[in-house]
């Protein structure tokens, strides 16, 4: 017999479905308050209400069952392949970069440009990704990555850069950037590393060839030579930023 005394609304109902899976699970997992308020909902898992739902059931301490299962020291390419989305994007501009003839920094920079969205958070995203990749990089590489956000609003036409016109599609022709932006904008374009982020927002493309093969194979070697792979594995060394990158690896850990 149905035990609501009311149709369900669509929420409800994904409430519900998580409820049912849960109980399936060993442990509680708990989302974080971030999660709730990209549902618009300002709320938390406590810990007092969600042992009274799961009795006799222990948090989620460590792997969240329902992903793929990473390598006990992962690397960059483990998150590219266990963790990230989607990374067509990211290797169809690095692909673009390299056949442009550029040096392994810009292609590093092009293939780890977005991968906050890919993986972690999109409000701003530049700064997000380049913090997490700051300690593994060149400078010049986080710094590019983090300005790219700011720039990609900002023609320069001595390069052959143009508004995208994806963001008038996405963000309606009369849209402006926050000051803050405009701000960063005008830091980078006096910046002695200014064309390295350029570079990224001219190979930031999102179709110049649907078809191309694009692999994350062949970027293994320019991770390899660029990237400072920890050796106790992405995430469990101790750089500024390791935390970030477990947050990915264990995203539901209660603490
Ligand atoms: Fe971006
Ligand atoms: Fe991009």
């Amino acid at each position: 017999m149905n035990k609501h005394t009311h149709p369900l609304s669509m929420s409800e109902r994904a409430d519900e479905l998580e409820e049912e899976k849960m109980h399936e699970m060993e442990r509680i997992i708990t989302r974080s308050t971030i999660a709730h308020l990209m549902d618009g909902n300002i709320k938390m898992d406590t810990s007092p209400q969600m042992r009274a739902k799961h009795p006799g059931k222990f948090f989620l301490m460590g792997d969240d069952p329902r992903l793929p299962p990473m390598p006990q020291k992962p690397t960059l390419v483990d998150y590219f392949r266990h963790r990230f989305a989607s990374t067509a994007h990211l290797l169809q501009s690095a692909t673009h970069a390299r056949k442009g003839g550029q040096p392994e920094k810009v292609v590093l920079a092009c293939l780890l440009h977005d991968i906050a969205i890919v993986s972690f958070i999109r409000c701003d995203h530049g700064y997000w990704g380049a913090q997490m990749i700051e300690p593994y990089v060149d400078e010049e590489v986080a710094w590019a990555v983090k300005t790219h956000q700011a720039l990609r609003f900002f023609p320069d036409e001595t390069v052959g850069y143009g508004y995208p016109n994806l963001y008038k599609e996405l963000f309606g022709p009369d849209y402006q950037p926050e000051p803050y932006i405009v701000e960063e904008y005008k830091r980078a374009r006096a910046h002695k590393w200014y064309m390295t982020s350029r570079l990224i927002c001219l190979n930031d493309i999102y179709s110049f060839d649907p078809n191309a093969k694009v692999n994350l194979d062949d970027f293994v070697d320019i991770i390899g030579r660029n990237f400072k792979q920890p050796k106790e594995g992405l995430g469990l060394d101790n750089r500024p930023s390791a935390h970030m990158w477990r947050t990915i690896l264990w995203p539901t850990r209660f603490l």
